[in-house]
């Protein structure tokens, strides 16, 4: 990024559209330096970026208050609005000549499922200022960018994966990335050629401890790596998994490494099916991941494994969570023909259980954030 950018004023409006994301499989890996196979959501955020007369200001379409602000001061906005003026700020604060703007967003994510929302509000705002303000920033510094509002502006300690799906996903395909490296590579995933589709449920599980429980997680993974002696729990392989759990006292340590090492696996075996156009014949590596992320990692809940079994009774080929856990979604890998029976059987199972009616709806794997007319 320059400081001195050659900035054209924007007379026009300037928008661009973000995906939420769904991940497949690799979860609580991204801070270890892991690998994560998500994809975009068709669903997703619409920044819209104008000129104005002085000051920076934030409207929603799902808020009522406009937000202006015109200093670095993220304690004073309510936290929606955080999000969408982070970017402006850190330009600002590195050097660049931002002029007065008004961004208006607008989003169909679903707000606190689990399905990266926050992501796709941030992506979509940095990638219509990049046009707009013509930064002509690179895809790793709009990588940095929407990670820094994330993890500096905001202060939630998540692992990047989110920005990284939102920003660079490819329709049709899953994006298999190595957070270490941070290379991603398309995998197909058409999910219509294999006669299966891909049911997401929100459980609408009211979220539990979310911020303090991922940041316990994440301390824990690296005070294991620590004691462990390698760079992060990436650097352990599946064959080493029992000797390096034998070397850690802590049986709640014991427990992360077991699935951060595991989950890894599963990643790579899913890439390589998937590769090989076997998408039925990644069922079972998902249903696998989800019984450490509940028994493990310890990062499910009551609706959250209740759906996931109702799914594998339906016939589901295979079911877990997705998603940083503690409430949020489920998804199912069904046959089209067993949608709406296993629909049926989720919903009735939240009724037996007495929780909120949960909500189903069908993916597929869309674009990555780009400029759409405005
Ligand atoms: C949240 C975080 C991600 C990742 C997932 C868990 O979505 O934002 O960085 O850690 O949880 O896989």
């Amino acid at each position: 990024m320059t400081a001195q950018n050659s900035r054209q004023p924007v007379s026009e409006p300037t928008r661009a559209f973000a995906p939420g994301r769904v991940n497949l499989i690799g979860e609580h890996t991204d801070y270890n330096d892991g690998f994560v196979l998500p994809f975009a959501l068709g669903l997703g955020c619409t920044a819209t970026v104008v000129l104005a007369g002085e000051g920076w200001s934030a409207t929603s379409a799902q808020q009522d208050d406009e937000v202006a602000t015109t200093t670095c001061a993220p304690s004073d906005v309510p936290g929606w609005a955080t999000y969408v003026l982070g970017p402006l700020w850190l330009l600002a604060d590195r050097g660049v000549d931002v002029p007065p703007l008004r961004i208006h967003v607008d989003s169909n994510v679903p707000l606190g499922a689990g399905l990266s929302s926050s992501a796709a509000l941030v992506c979509s705002v940095i990638t219509a200022l990049d046009e707009a303000l013509s930064l002509g920033l690179s895809a790793d510094e709009s990588l940095a960018l929407s990670r820094a509002v994330e993890n500096d502006v905001v202060g939630a300690p998540t692992g990047g994966m989110d920005q990284l799906v939102s920003l660079r996903a490819v329709e049709g395909h899953a994006l298999f990335c190595d957070m270490r490296s941070l290379e991603t590579s398309p995998v197909p995933f058409d999910l219509e050629a294999a006669g299966l589709a891909l049911l997401v449920i929100d459980t609408r599980a009211p979220h539990r401890h979310v911020d303090g429980e991922y940041a316990e997680r994440r301390a824990g993974c690296e005070e294991a790596a620590r004691v462990l002696g390698v760079p992060a729990l990436r650097d352990v392989t599946a064959d080493d998994v029992e000797a390096a759990v034998e070397g850690l006292d802590d049986d709640r340590l014991q427990r992360y490494v077991r699935h951060v090492v595991t989950e890894n696996d599963r990643v790579l075996a899913t890439v390589d099916l998937l590769s090989e156009g076997d998408v039925a014949g990644i069922g079972p590596l998902l249903t696998a991941s989800h019984a450490p992320t509940r028994d493990d990692f310890a990062i499910s809940v009551p609706e959250v494994d209740a759906a996931v079994e109702a799914l594998l009774e339906a016939g589901a080929l295979g079911a877990r969570m997705t998603g940083g856990g503690f409430g949020g979604c489920v998804i199912g890998l069904l046959p089209t023909a067993g949608v709406e029976p296993a629909v049926d059987i989720v919903t009735r199972r939240f009724r037996d259980g007495g929780w909120q009616e949960p909500t189903g709806f069908l993916v597929t794997p869309g674009p990555g954030a780009h400029v759409v007319p405005a």
